[in-house]
């Protein structure tokens, strides 16, 4: 926030809460926040763990002087989903570089080198607060500020650059200093971020000027090296705002991660794009870029968002299900950030790294897990027996509990949950480790007990899923099992075109999603017109594609309340082909890979039957008689072709649920994270 009207810190603290509060949908373990002290060497930092309420309700009780007066302020504010470090106050936004705020923080996304860059900051002599990765960030603003600036003359810009240049990984960062009063300094990469301007009177300029022009010279910012090259400062030439009449308007600034924090108070907004850095200060914002010759355009316009209020929370979207539905062209992004590389076809999972030769020695290992998290687990089985070798069994964690299945200490067992706190799977976690089995755990929640209990894992990092019934939760899963076993196979070199491919693949992974999201509008006229007022629907496949037909049915289940159940294919002739006939709703998948032609047989054997099936099947492929309703959907390699079969069936079972008037997020019977037994 930048304000050249005087306003009360009161009126900065609420305006900077209701924000939050509308963005918590994002994220709820904790929230905080940074507003200018009494006087400008000074910087007031509050957290709270849990939802912006306890933030709120911490802030009305705090003896600070709400009347202070400020003509222009920056303030910040954050609410968390942990990804790095477990939900505690200390890990909680903003951080800072010191004990005196000199710089502070917050940050979306993932820096995926801030352990190279805690190890060199620590050896410096900083010491961390906290668990995150964000707090290298502040901490390296201070350490360029205190090294490389000996006549007190680099920019705020200019250090931001240093700072970024240093980062890997993804992030939507806000800066605020003391040695910087009432200027704000906020970049992207990756992580999204816009800036909301509001003025009186109209704006004569509906863009702003990439500045290209200064000569600043960027601190080095190599750690390992630091140069001592001193910046040049040549007052800065690009725009500012101009009302109709030409002069300059008092002016507030916004800077969020999405619209719904901010479109209360103004709906005109332009996002930055990656490696812009913009800078407010006196009224005015200044973009600049990380490199003047990346030859990106020079002009961010701004746009009128015509959403309103009410129907922001979800973005455009009514059911968090369908928003997280439409999410997953970016978390599945999100899962593989900083994990594969899609040059070298290399994948590195940090959190198994110093288990590998424990895995790869293992006698077999044991997926166990529940609901969807089970049906990940089934999806990946047969790709992570044939890059691996090692003998996978997929198990329910009740079932597993209830057969006192034997383990031993030679084996490897790997509990899958989004929530990390489903009891079943947490007692099956305690009942490997009591048998001395090496326990991994694949979750969504940092700091979760599974996350806790295990020996080590994979954050998943879908972001939060608050729909009951999961969708992007699944396909991250599901990406993560498999990056694993490509990890695990890195030794086999019989394997590496195998693997190799799937990388490609998996590189093109968003833009299939995108196109199977594409054909959403036929998916609900299907729902609608031929599925909506049946009793019952059998979803059939074989081989990769059977746990696309147990997700899909279960989903169908979760949020229409219509009877749905997967049918392995190969087992159609031993019972579920009794219930053919010519009214019994029928989905059969029919993608390419090995097993098309068993299939085939499949599709005969229900229309011998008069059965009608729908078919989901790939893009161009010419061999289905026209008599079929299909849903197309993009080709990938074999292993990987769930991730995509799976969408259509999520869109169907959302719009069921919508024509059933379910309610969506919150179907009846059923909870988000079942925490007991
Ligand atoms: C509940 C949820 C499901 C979820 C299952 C496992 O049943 O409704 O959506 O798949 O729990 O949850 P977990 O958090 O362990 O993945």
């Amino acid at each position: 926030l930048n304000y050249l009207v005087p306003k009360d810190r009161k009126t900065i603290v609420d305006t900077l809460v209701s924000g939050l509060a509308r963005l918590e949908y994002r994220g709820y373990d904790s929230a905080g926040m940074a507003v200018d002290g009494d006087d400008s060497e000074e910087v007031f930092i509050f957290k709270q763990v849990g939802k912006v309420g306890a933030l709120r309700k911490f802030l009305a009780e705090r003896q600070i002087d709400f009347e202070k007066q400020f003509v222009s302020h920056c303030g910040m504010a954050h609410t968390r989903w942990a990804t790095h470090g477990e939900p505690s106050q200390n890990n909680s936004h903003p951080h800072r570089s010191d004990a005196k705020g000199e710089f502070t923080v917050v940050h979306n996304g993932i820096i995926t080198n801030y352990k190279e860059l805690k190890t060199v900051l620590e050896k410096k002599g900083y010491v961390f607060e906290s668990d995150t990765d964000t707090e290298c960030v502040a901490k390296l603003a201070k350490y360029l500020y205190d090294t490389q600036n000996p006549n007190q003359n680099l920019s705020f810009t200019a250090l931001v650059k240093g700072v970024i240049k240093e980062l890997e990984g993804a992030f939507a960062l806000i800066f605020k200093s003391t040695h910087f009063p009432n200027e704000m300094v906020a970049t992207r990469r990756g992580s999204p971020l816009l800036v909301g301007v509001k003025t009186e009177k109209k704006l004569k300029v509906d863009f702003v000027d990439v500045e290209f022009g200064t000569d600043e010279k960027v601190p080095d910012g190599n750690l390992l090296s630091p140069t001592d090259g001193l910046p040049k400062l040549r007052r800065s030439q690009s725009r500012a705002f101009l009302s109709e009449d030409g002069l300059p308007q008092p002016i507030e600034f916004y800077l969020a991660s999405d619209p719904s924090a901010i479109v209360e108070h103004t709906k005109r907004v332009l996002y930055l794009e990656d490696d812009d850095i913009g800078h407010i200060s006196e009224g005015e914002l200044h973009i600049h870029r990380l490199r003047r010759d990346d030859g990106i355009s020079a002009v961010r316009s701004i746009q009128t968002l015509e959403i309103e209020l009410a129907a922001i929370m979800k973005g455009s979207f009514d059911h968090f299900m369908q928003k997280e539905i439409y999410e997953q062209p970016e978390s599945v992004v999100n899962t593989m950030r900083g994990r594969v590389n899609f040059e070298s076809h290399k994948v590195t999972l940090g959190g198994l790294k110093a288990y590998l030769a424990t895995i790869r020695r293992c006698r077999r290992i044991v997926f166990c897990a529940c609901g969807t998290s089970y049906h990940s687990c089934v999806a990946t089985r047969a790709i992570f027996e044939e890059l691996t070798e090692i003998p996978v069994s997929v198990e329910l964690a009740s079932d597993f509990l209830d057969r006192k299945t034997p383990i031993f200490r030679d084996d490897v067992c790997v509990f899958v949950s989004q929530s990390g706190e489903t009891a079943d799977t947490i007692l099956a976690l305690r009942y490997c480790l009591e048998r001395g089995a090496l326990c991994l755990g694949i979750t969504n929640t940092v700091g979760s007990s599974i996350s806790r209990e295990t020996h080590c894992g994979v954050h998943i990092n879908a972001g939060p899923e608050i729909g009951v019934a999961s969708t992007k939760a699944y396909t991250s899963q599901f990406i993560a099992l498999v990056m694993m076993a490509i990890q695990l196979s890195e030794d086999r070199s019989s394997m590496t075109q195998r693997r190799n491919d799937i990388i490609d693949e998996l590189h093109k992974l968003p833009d299939y999603i995108k196109q199977v999201l594409s054909i959403d509008k036929e998916l609900q006229k299907l729902a609608k017109e031929v599925l909506y007022k049946e009793k019952s629907l059998l979803i059939m496949g074989r081989g990769f594609q059977n746990a696309t037909c147990l997700e899909g049915a279960l989903k169908i289940k979760e949020v229409s309340y219509m009877h749905s159940e997967g049918i392995l294919a190969g087992e159609l002739k031993h019972g579920p082909l009794a219930l053919i006939d010519e009214n019994m709703p029928v989905i059969l998948i029919m993608t390419k890979d090995s097993l098309y032609p068993k299939v085939q047989s499949a599709l005969q054997q229900v229309t011998a039957r008069k059965g009608q099936p729908i078919i989901i099947c790939n893009d161009g492929d010419e061999g289905i008689s026209g008599q079929y309703k299909t849903i197309r959907v993009p080709q990938t390699v074999d292993c990987l072709q769930g991730l995509i079969t799976i969408i259509p069936l999520q869109l169907l079972s959302y719009h069921l649920a919508v024509l059933h008037g379910v309610d969506v997020d919150f179907p009846r019977n059923l909870a988000k994270s079942v925490t007991v037994e």
